[in-house]
């Protein structure tokens, strides 16, 4: 399965060239477009009301819009209950106050979209050949897509950590026996091995799961970025900033596409610096008289774009 990021600021058409993409590679191949956006417009742009349940649009086409602030709620509970199941018994630790913490967190908004992106990518393996991501504006999109290498670098640390105590605890074990506490009628053991604790294991799965994305995203044979500017200068700076963040990612970049091209003499000199700043193909999308909205005109629009030079090879 192969996967295609669709970049770029508010406004500049990314949706729409996620959708165009998509309608035309589903000629050839079973597609998934999903819209990470919170400020959605994927339904929009398709003239079709969409859920967070994959709808078909088309033979080899089906669209979701993923409810962030659902994921957000899941995120939390499933964070929640695995931090009572394993802490329940240090009842000296306030969790509900930890868990209004965490609520409050920065960050939770980039580990729930990430939470998202991996869990359509593990389902979609097998049933589609190519998911084609709308993203949000390109601070969060950038964000996310970080994540899996800092949580790798943070997963690291914490194993050795846990390595740590754990050891520790089998030196005391050792000299002073199994120990073990009852609470409220239940029988705890410290785990003092790492296969069988619940800690480490934890860390292990997330770590493998990260680990896979991280994987993917960095695989120039399975998964692609569309950045989408328009010929203004603002969009052109904005666009710099983030391939460079793709690029210290490893992210594959492919053909830059500046939409809402008007053939004036100064988009034609910005699409000519951008070509030489950026150091990447561009293809151009005229700007339309009418907004390309419906089928009928996104597939109008999918021939200006030619979405197959995206599809990632091999
Ligand atoms: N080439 C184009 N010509 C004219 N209007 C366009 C073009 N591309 C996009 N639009 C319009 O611009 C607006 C923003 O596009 P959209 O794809 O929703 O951007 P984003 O998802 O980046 O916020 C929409 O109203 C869309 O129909
Ligand atoms: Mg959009």
């Amino acid at each position: 399965m192969k996967t295609i990021f669709v970049v770029g600021k508010g406004g500049v058409g990314k949706t729409t060239c996620a959708a165009a993409t998509a309608v035309s590679l589903s000629k050839k191949y079973d597609i998934l477009i999903v819209s990470l956006d919170p400020a959605h417009n994927l339904g929009d742009v398709f003239g079709s009301s969409l859920s967070g349940k994959a709808k078909s649009l088309g033979s080899r086409l089906w669209a979701m819009e993923v409810d962030m602030e659902r994921a957000i709620r899941d995120y939390l509970e499933e964070s929640a209950r695995k931090l009572k199941g394993m802490y329940g018994y240090l009842k000296a630790i306030n969790i509900e106050g930890y868990l209004d913490t965490i609520r409050l967190s920065p960050g939770i908004e980039e580990y729930a979209t990430l939470e998202e992106m991996e869990k359509i990518i593990s389902e979609g393996e097998g049933r589609y050949e190519v998911i084609v991501f709308d993203t949000p504006p390109t601070g969060l999109t950038l964000r996310v897509l970080a994540l899996p290498k800092i949580s790798l670098i943070w997963g690291e640390r914490l194993v050795k950590l846990r390595k740590d105590i754990l050891s520790k605890r089998l030196a005391i074990e050792k000299i002073e026996g199994e120990k073990k506490f009852v609470l409220e009628g239940r029988e705890f053991k410290l785990s003092t091995r790492e296969e069988k604790d619940e800690v480490m294991r934890e860390l292990v799965t997330y770590m493998s799961e990260v680990g896979k994305v991280k994987e993917l995203q960095t695989d120039s044979r399975r998964t692609a970025v569309m950045p989408v500017m328009n010929p203004d200068r603002l969009s052109l700076f904005e666009t710099k900033r983030a391939l460079d963040t793709l690029a210290s990612l490893a992210m594959p970049i492919g053909a830059i596409v500046v939409n809402k091209y008007g053939g004036k003499e100064e988009e034609n000199a910005l699409v000519a610096k951008a070509e030489k700043e950026l150091g990447k193909p561009i293809r151009k999308i005229p700007l339309l008289e009418e907004e390309p909205v419906g089928m009928d005109a996104i597939e109008q629009f999918s021939v200006f774009l030619k979405a197959e030079e995206w599809l990632p090879r091999g």
